[in-house]
């Protein structure tokens, strides 16, 4: 396969971005999504990561700073997602790149820890554990078993605690 790069968005991308995720979820909910998110005076571009074949966009990740609340205590952590990659270039492990592109990010800016609601089965590959198994929910009415976390800094999730997306996100379900 031709060398996939990944950087972050620029304000070039932008309908790029949306035709991978309309292409890849067979609808706009998730497009529509990024847009708010977009408009909101706290989006930073530098999260939100697109993977380039030969000059086109194929993929795109965004992370979003979240807070997660224990015991009245808050940290800020970052969620994955969406992520979708056109479908006549799936399964050739340009998702596995944005994902290991996302945890290295986070590490490289200092986050101690990404969540993420997906395919469980997907995302332990690269080492999200079960939400149940360290103790986080989150306010997004998805099943239980879809939520997963990795902590980037050891003990960052210790004892877990709740993750609260932002309003857009609840707007998908
Ligand atoms: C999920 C997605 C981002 C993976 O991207 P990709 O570039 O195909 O990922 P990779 O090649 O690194 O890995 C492929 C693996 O993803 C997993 N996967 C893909 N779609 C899946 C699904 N619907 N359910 C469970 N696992 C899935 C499979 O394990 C697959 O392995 P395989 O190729 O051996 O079948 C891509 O298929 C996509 O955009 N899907 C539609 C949008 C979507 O559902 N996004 C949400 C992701 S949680």
């Amino acid at each position: 396969m031709h060398e996939i790069t990944v950087r972050p968005e620029t304000s070039e991308d932008v309908r790029a971005i949306d035709v991978v995720h309309i292409s890849a979820f067979g609808g706009e909910a998730e497009a529509r999504l990024i847009s708010a998110l977009r408009a909101a005076a706290s989006y930073n571009r530098e999260l939100s990561l697109v993977a380039e074949l030969n000059g086109r966009i194929v993929g795109h990740v965004l992370l979003t700073r979240v807070p997660v609340r224990k015991d009245g205590e808050e940290k800020i952590v970052l969620a994955l997602g969406p992520m979708s990659v056109v479908p006549s270039q799936s399964h050739r492990g340009i998702g596995s790149v944005l994902i290991k592109a996302s945890v290295e990010l986070a590490r490289e800016k200092g986050y101690g820890a990404i969540i993420v609601v997906g395919y469980p089965e997907y995302y332990q590959r690269f080492g999200f554990l079960p939400a149940k198994d360290i103790k986080v929910t989150c306010n997004l009415p998805a099943p239980a078993d879809a939520l997963t976390g990795m902590e980037i800094v050891e003990g960052n999730l210790a004892g877990g605690g709740h993750v609260e997306y932002p309003e857009p996100f609840l707007e998908l379900y």
